[in-house]
Order: C-alpha cells, then structure tokens, then sequence
C-alpha cells in the first residue's frame, strides 16, 4: 500500500521499540550497548517529553490499518506541544552519534531515523504541522510524504513526481532554507539533494523553491507565524 510512508517509518519504530512506555522500552537486540543506553535516556529525557518530539508520536504505533481519521488526532496533539529547542536536539544528535558510531556506520533504520529526527528537529516540526486549504494535514498526502521521507533522509532515492502543491512548495522551501542555513546538514542525508531541485523546478517552474513558506496562505501563514514567536 502506497501511503502515509512517514507514519509507517514512525511505525516502525515504535513496533521495534515495542514500547510499553516511555520508560520501558524495548531496544532492538543487536544495536550495540553504549547506542541503547543513550536511546533510553532520550526516550525518557524530560527536555523532550515536554516538546514536540519522537516521544509525542508514540500512538503512532497502533494506527497501520486506519486513516486520516485516526492519524490527525495524533498530529493535533504532536502540533500543539512546542517546538523543542534546537540546542537541546543538535547536541541529543551529537551524543546520539558518538555513542551509536558503530550502528549509524552499518545504517541501522531505526537509529538512523532518530538522528535526523533530531538533527531536522526544526523542518520536521514545521513539516508534520503543515495544513492544506481545507485544514488537513499536509503529510497525510501521500505524494508530500513520500517527499518529507527524502528531504528528511530516511529515503535514498528522490520521488520521481512532486505535485506542485501548496503543501509541497511549504515543505520543500521549509527544508531547502535549512539547508542554506545550516549547510552541514545536508552532509545527514544519504544523497545529495540537488538533483532532486532540479526535478521540482523542471516540474513545478523555477519560482517554485523561491517562495516564503510563510506567505503561501492563511493556514500555512499562521503556522509560520507560530514558528517564528516560538
Ligand atoms: C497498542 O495496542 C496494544 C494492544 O492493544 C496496547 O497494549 C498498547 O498500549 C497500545 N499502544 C499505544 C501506544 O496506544
Ligand atoms: C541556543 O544556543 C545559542 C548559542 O549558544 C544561544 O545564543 C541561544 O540563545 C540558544 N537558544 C535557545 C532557545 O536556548
Ligand atoms: C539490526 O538488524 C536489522 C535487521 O536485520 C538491520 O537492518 C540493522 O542494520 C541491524 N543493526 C545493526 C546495528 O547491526
Ligand atoms: C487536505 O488534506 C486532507 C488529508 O489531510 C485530504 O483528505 C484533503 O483532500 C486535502 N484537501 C485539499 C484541498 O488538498
């Protein structure tokens, strides 16, 4: 089934956690010791619990076989909390890479996913909340999702066909002024995204990736407002 790719990764995640909760958690059995001690103390670290992090989407995981429906409570709730602090993820990140050298040289998918999860704390947190003109989410798209899981690293290969939507220009041109901002994020990603420019202009027109998020319309616009005062 071609959908919610995001959720499923979130899924994914949290099957292999198996989480009972946040303080209990099941950590698959060959990642290495030191990266599952730090695992455990990020899951249940009190800078993110009380923040729009991984631990937010945690009911992600018994929602496989359902719908919009029941996937956008859990995004209301993820969306309401604040964004967590960028310091507090960029150094979670960094602890998270020294003590999961080993596991993230042999791209174990789960430790992978929960680097860049932190490392794009900020894009990412725009990017779940972003909401389209009749105020769904954007990421339950599957065409945005598929694009959000490149952006995002967790997909090598770049989407071959970018619907030129309103929610698609707000999540490439959130993530691509990240990436000009924070230039050393891009060397995160599996493959370098310039290619994948390049099939967005060609496909949506070069003024595509130029654009404020923030002055798309109202409902994205009042997003980006809540992201600059937070
Ligand atoms: C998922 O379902 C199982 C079995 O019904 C339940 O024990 C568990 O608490 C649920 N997890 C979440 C995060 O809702
Ligand atoms: C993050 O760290 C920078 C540099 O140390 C500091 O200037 C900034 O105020 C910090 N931001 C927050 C939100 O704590
Ligand atoms: C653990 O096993 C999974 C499934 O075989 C694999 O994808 C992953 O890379 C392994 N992780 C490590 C750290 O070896
Ligand atoms: C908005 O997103 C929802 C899913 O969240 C989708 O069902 C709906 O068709 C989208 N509306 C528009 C106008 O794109």
């Amino acid at each position: 089934m071609k959908f919610l790719q995001i959720s499923s990764l979130f899924i994914f995640m949290f099957i292999t956690f198996n989480f009972v909760s946040a303080q209990q958690i099941q950590i698959p059995s060959n990642i290495s010791a030191s990266c599952r001690a730090e695992i455990q103390k990020l899951a249940s670290s009190s800078d993110l619990s009380s923040c729009a992090s991984f631990i937010k989407l945690y009911a992600l995981q018994n929602e496989t076989m359902q719908f919009a429906t029941s996937l956008a409570p859990i995004y209301d709730s993820y969306c309401a909390a604040p964004k967590c602090n960028d310091n507090t993820t960029s150094a979670d990140a960094t602890e998270l890479k020294s003590q999961c050298q080993s596991d993230l040289t042999v791209k174990d998918p789960t430790v992978t996913y929960l680097k860049n999860v932190l490392v794009f704390n900020s894009p990412l947190k725009d990017s779940l909340c972003f909401k389209n003109s009749s105020g769904g989410y954007c990421v339950l798209d599957p065409n945005s999702d598929l694009i959000l899981n490149y952006v995002l690293g967790l997909n090598a290969t770049p989407p071959a066909d970018v619907s030129c939507t309103d929610c698609n220009k707000a999540i490439l041109n959130t993530f691509a002024n990240y990436f000009k901002s924070n230039s050393q994020s891009v060397s995160e990603l599996p493959s370098d995204p310039t290619s994948f420019e390049n099939t967005v202009t060609t496909q949506c027109g070069s003024t595509f990736l130029m654009v404020s998020p923030c002055t798309l319309h109202l409902l994205l616009a009042l997003q980006c407002l809540r992201t600059l005062s937070s």
